[in-house]
């Protein structure tokens, strides 16, 4: 490993971003407590090196009592609702889970002295931008509820880390995720979301006849086939960046905003092709109007993660997206055990 190995708490470690992530830190030689609610997160997801603490994040009794015990290094926050339409139909859900625990969270890591956090934030601060790519200095206008949970956050970490008045200040790294999608290589791990809204596991749930066929929300966009396009990001290159932003961090770098993609972009349409053809059948796709709190474009400017953590992509392809996203569907979302 790059670093001395460090005590790390993961929030939402059980669920599809936070359990890659736990794998790869105890892979890379650090300690990793997990904690989750299990709302939408699995046992068999976390390592099972990792200790585990069936807990909401935002607890402040029983967080501080688990930070008290443990002298964590850094936290990796990603529990939380990641759903954009059912922000829209759920604003105060996504209020309560993502702004009010996130702030008790952060307020205890403070109190506990915890000087390191790395946030997961979302492209969806940025809304309809103005122009694409979009760079970390772009406007922040997000078009729906999930966005402004997320900016709000961003918010916080930014007001109470400059106002840090503890001997150990909390420094953090926002990671603004554009759209994650894929499985773990070797086909362990993956999205296991019931209900799922997103394309590429819709697609991949069509495409293994577990639905009747997907939705395109919307044909009409100003885009080359009228469709939605979004920079899809490896699962596991996404984990990655969230090493490399620990390793930033504990060489005593400021807190920062980094954009997570790849910095090109796929259509709907594109995408759907995409799993049809590593599929090698089609299945029924039909036209429907626009979904609310959809941007017509969403891609990265990715100058800065490479810059500053100089990561570097191993899964930059939708094939390899796709593929693992539709063999972890067809195999190992069925076949893992539901205990650790
Ligand atoms: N889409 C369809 N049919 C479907 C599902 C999705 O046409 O059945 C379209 C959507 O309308 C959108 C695109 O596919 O145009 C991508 O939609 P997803 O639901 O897969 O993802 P979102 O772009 O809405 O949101 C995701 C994450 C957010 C993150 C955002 C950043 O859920 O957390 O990407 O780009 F903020």
């Amino acid at each position: 490993m790059s670093s001395s190995p460090l005590n790390i708490l993961v929030t939402g470690g059980a669920g599809y971003i936070g359990s890659h992530t736990a794998h790869q830190l105890i892979d890379a030689g650090h300690r990793v407590t997990v904690v989750d609610t299990l709302y939408s997160g699995h046992l068999w997801a976390i390592p099972e090196n990792a200790a585990f603490h069936q807990i909401d994040a935002g607890n402040r009794e029983g967080m501080l009592e688990i930070m008290r015990a443990n002298a964590f290094d850094a936290i990796i926050h990603f529990a939380g609702h990641i759903v954009v339409p059912e922000s829209v139909e759920h604003p105060g859900k996504y209020y309560q889970n993502n702004v009010v625990a996130s702030f008790n969270l952060i307020e205890c890591a403070q109190k506990s002295g915890i000087g390191l956090f790395v946030f997961s934030s979302s492209a969806a601060v940025y809304g309809n931008p103005p122009s694409i790519p979009v760079n970390e200095n772009a406007p922040l206008a997000p078009i729906n509820p999930y966005g402004r949970t997320k900016l709000i956050t961003e918010w916080t970490l930014q007001d109470i880390a400059s106002g840090s008045s503890s001997n150990k200040p909390l420094r953090y790294v926002a990671l603004r995720y554009f759209n994650v999608a894929g499985a773990q290589i070797e086909g362990h791990l993956g999205q296991s979301t019931p209900e799922a809204t997103h394309l590429i596991k819709v697609a991949c749930e069509a495409a293994c006849q577990k639905r009747s066929g997907v939705e395109i929300f919307g044909t009409d966009y100003d885009t080359p086939d009228g469709t939605c396009i979004r920079d899809y990001i490896h699962v596991e290159d996404l984990a990655a960046a969230h090493l490399k932003a620990l390793d930033y961090l504990g060489a005593g770098e400021p807190s920062t905003i980094i954009n997570c993609g790849y910095g090109h972009g796929y259509s709907v349409r594109q995408v759907l092709d995409t799993v049809q053809k590593i599929n090698g059948t089609n299945f029924p796709i039909q036209e429907s109007k626009r979904r609310a709190g959809d941007p017509a474009q969403l891609i990265a400017d990715n100058q800065k993660i490479h810059d500053l953590l100089q990561w570097k992509p191993r899964y930059d392809s939708l094939e390899v997206i796709c593929e693992t996203a539709l063999n972890w569907e067809r195999n190992g979302n069925q076949s893992v055990s539901l205990t650790r």
